[in-house]
């Protein structure tokens, strides 16, 4: 087993369960000390915060309502009486899915999108540049659907396509101080988000737009982002990688 964050200490938005909680397991597994932030599943994030130090990994418990407001600036004042010494990877990974198109879409639920999908990120990371030493690393998760159209996900969409042109500009912003900036952008992977996966139809839509087939999992998306927040990913800035098995190509 690779040890190439040891010494870390890594963010992981969103880790309750998912993608967020296998990013989580990845990171500690390479060596890092993790801070778990959950919104409401505080169970699940509790489970995982006990497995990773029965494993004998270090991890902190960081809850925290994304949707609110002022979500981002509560996740970073708890984050500040953890009194952690820095954070080196901030894995940006919280996000809900909006599954409507233009005509269906409401505006209460355009507003939680907006909340967690983009003002927490972006304040999330205000908060946590000053706290990251040169060199540090921001991986955000994004989606193939930036690259690709899909029908029913029209505002979802359009709020990954923020954290893309974000990305870019951040990784210009904090270049000079060899912070990397990227995006993982996944297809369908199997979790509570994409339950349709494994509705009627799922796995027939999956086998015609995939190049790769089977069903993405949360290991897949993790190793993506273990690769750009380790040494390996050094010298990668401001890029959408895809991770979708080769979606609609
Ligand atoms: N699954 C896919 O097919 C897919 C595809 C492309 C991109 N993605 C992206 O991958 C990321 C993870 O998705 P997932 O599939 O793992 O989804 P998931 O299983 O639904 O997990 C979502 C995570 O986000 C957190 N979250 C949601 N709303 C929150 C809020 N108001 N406050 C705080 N935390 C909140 C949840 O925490 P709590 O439960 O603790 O509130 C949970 O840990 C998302 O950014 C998603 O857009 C997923």
């Amino acid at each position: 087993m690779s040890r190439s964050l040891e010494g870390k200490i890594a963010l992981v938005t969103g880790a309750s369960r998912g993608i967020g909680a296998a990013i989580a397991q990845r990171l500690a597994a390479d060596g890092a000390e993790l801070v778990l932030h959950y919104g409401s599943g505080r169970a699940e994030a509790e489970a995982l915060a006990a497995s990773l130090r029965d494993a004998g990994h270090t991890a902190h418990l960081l809850q925290a309502d994304l949707a609110a407001v002022d979500g981002g600036r509560q996740l970073v004042e708890r984050l500040a009486a953890l009194q952690l010494p820095r954070i080196d990877i901030l894995v940006n990974n919280a996000g809900v899915a909006l599954f409507a198109g233009l005509a269906d879409t409401r505006a209460e639920a355009f507003e939680t999108l907006v909340g967690v999908n983009m003002r927490s990120l972006f304040f999330i990371t205000q908060g946590v540049v000053p706290l990251m030493p040169d060199g540090g690393r921001i991986v955000n998760i994004g989606t193939a659907a930036t690259r690709i159209a899909f029908p029913g996900i029209t505002a979802y969409s359009a709020s990954k396509g923020f954290v893309d042109a974000l990305t870019l500009q951040l990784a210009a912003e904090l270049g000079p101080r060899g912070i990397t900036v990227n995006v993982v952008a996944p297809g369908a992977i199997d979790t509570r988000m994409s339950a349709w996966i494994h509705g009627p139809g799922g796995k027939e839509t999956l086998a015609q737009v995939q190049a790769l087939p089977g069903i993405g999992q949360p290991a897949h998306i993790a190793g993506v982002v273990a690769f750009l927040a380790g040494p390996d990913g050094a010298w990668t800035t401001g890029q959408v990688v895809d991770a979708s098995g080769g979606t609609k190509l």
